[in-house]
């Protein structure tokens, strides 16, 4: 049977994957398209209904994103939001024009409840605006059934040919009851059944692994993180011991974390694994031996990682196919999915595939965004501690110590993280926060210890809130739950005498620290 898909047409809108998460928060598998798809593969995929995106252009000027208005007699459902609200009366005849003032931000609206779309909604709720051009008058067939004090046209409808337009933006949380209209957008009017569940998205993948696979060979790079740990799991469940998993450990993760890898994917764990734990350590410490350049030091981690990797490819030979774990906004953001291309390179498994000798990639996680992929782990029975693991850089410590990296160094980043991190969850903030660690500055200062004059190096520890981790604010921790982090560091950390705190946001710092 074919998957039922609700299609996010992209106009370059800033919350095109929004759009697409809400669509499947409400059990309705959703991709994202780029407004350049023709019209001919829309058709072909069949959707449930599709639903046009906002964009920072106005629609009226010649080189705008614009589409056939062809698509309109198609006969599936279609909901405009913003750009795509305004772009739809465009096209259909309507009229949009700049507004004299922009608006913008929390906007109260009052709605028709009679619209299929305003079902259950109260007649007067709050939504988040954003726009400078308005619909002055909509196209010829649409009722009104939304407007705010500025905006005589916040909602329309051609309920006959199941052409919606909303003004404003139903998938952010500033409209709190933006979701309500999302989902009767998809079951009162495009009749969506609503079978996506990440259960049978992992019983599905299941089923569809072992027929690609049949009786081939599978080969997996586990870093300990979410994704290569849930597609490892995913695979094993699949094909059991036609896959290997290798992991290295380059001696720069966290605290405890490379045993922690070895006790859940390796013989004694719950999940029959071929595991290959590589220790590395003494081979990554003795390369970055006097290198304090932080590019050279990703380089240099980079490649002897792949060096590592390809030792241990070679032992198992040639295999049909290598496990990538590529996740939805990865494909959306490498510009094969929508309209808002943020290219950025995978650097963690990049040239690794050149070092094996495989036939083809497999990616089972590619459909997923990432609370999607924590949901497949946690429902494929891998532990909460790793199901939530915060995001960790492929070169690891190695980054977060600035400098030259040594043994010791890394001991000393390790034990102030560790305290960070227990403290923190102890306060009850390990959710609430973006992302969180402690770096070893280069800088040594002097302290007092008892009677004792010390000269030793401070520890950064920072923490950020972050959306989409291109831009970050430094997040406000309580102040008793640093100094608890600060005097714990000192007083149990070597070589340890001081604890900054980085208060930087991101521009113009970087979230990590190296
Ligand atoms: P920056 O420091 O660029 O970090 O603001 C943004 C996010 O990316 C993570 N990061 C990496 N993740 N490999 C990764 O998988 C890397 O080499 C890498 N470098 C930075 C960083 O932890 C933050 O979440």
């Amino acid at each position: 049977m074919k998957r039922e898909t609700v299609i996010v047409l992209d106009f370059g809108g800033q919350y095109n994957q929004l759009v697409a998460r809400r669509v499947r928060e409400c059990k309705v598998y959703c991709e994202i398209y780029s407004y350049k798809t023709p019209l001919k593969k829309i058709k072909a995929l069949a959707p449930r209904g599709i639903i046009l995106t906002g964009g920072p252009s106005s629609c009226y000027l010649d080189d705008s994103p614009s589409y056939t208005a062809e698509l309109f007699e198609l006969g599936i459902p279609i909901l405009g939001l913003c750009y795509g609200a305004q772009l739809m009366h465009h096209l259909l005849g309507g009229q949009v024009t700049q507004a004299k003032v922009r608006e913008y931000g929390k906007t109260e609206v009052t709605l028709n409840t009679d619209s299929p779309l305003f079902q259950n909604v109260s007649p007067q709720t709050i939504c988040w605006m954003s726009h400078f051009d308005y619909i002055a008058e909509p196209a010829p067939g649409f009722q009104v059934t939304a407007h705010t004090a500025d905006c005589p046209t916040a909602a329309a409808e051609n309920r006959q040919k199941k052409l919606y337009t909303i003004q404003f933006h139903p998938e952010v949380l500033h409209t709190p009851e933006g979701t309500k209209m999302i989902s009767n957008f998809l079951y009162n009017v495009c009749g969506c059944a609503g079978h996506w569940k990440i259960e049978s998205f992992v019983e599905d993948s299941i089923q569809a692994i072992r027929q690609k696979v049949g009786t081939g060979k599978v080969l997996c790079a586990l870093s300990g993180g979410v994704d290569s740990s849930v597609a490892a799991v995913l695979l094993s469940k699949a094909v059991q011991n036609q896959l290997t998993c290798v992991f290295v450990d380059h001696g720069l993760l966290r605290k405890n974390e490379g045993d922690e890898v070895e006790h859940v994917f390796g013989p004694e764990g719950p999940y029959q694994l071929n595991f290959i734990r590589v220790n590395a350590q003494k081979q990554f410490y003795e390369k970055l031996e006097g290198i304090e350049e932080p590019e050279r030091k990703r380089k240099i981690i980079g490649e002897e990682f792949i060096r590592v990797f390809e030792q241990q490819a070679k032992k198992i030979g040639a295999v049909d196919f290598l496990v990538q774990g590529t996740i939805y906004p990865d494909v959306v953001e490498s510009g094969l999915g929508g309209e808002s291309a943020v290219i950025k390179s995978h650097h963690n498994v990049g040239g690794l595939p050149d070092c094996v000798d495989f036939k083809e990639i497999i990616e089972p996680l590619r459909d997923l965004f990432k609370d999607e992929v924590r949901k497949a782990g946690l429902e494929l029975g891998i532990p909460e501690s790793l199901v939530y693991r915060q995001p960790f850089p492929g070169p690891g410590l190695g980054i977060r110590i600035i400098g030259e990296i040594t043994e010791d160094k890394v001991k000393m980043v390790q034990e102030a993280d560790a305290i960070y991190r227990e403290e923190i969850a102890r306060a009850g903030l390990s959710k609430t926060i973006g992302q969180y660690f402690a770096a070893l500055t280069n800088m040594k200062s002097v302290g007092v210890m008892g009677d004792e004059r010390t000269y030793d190096y401070a520890i950064a520890l920072r923490a950020v809130n972050t959306i989409d981790f291109m831009t970050a604010e430094a997040a406000e921790i309580p102040w008793d739950v640093l100094q608890k982090v600060s005097s714990r560091i000192v007083n149990e950390v070597d070589h340890v005498n001081r604890v900054m705190y980085d208060i930087t946001g991101k521009p113009p710092g970087t979230i990590e620290f190296e």
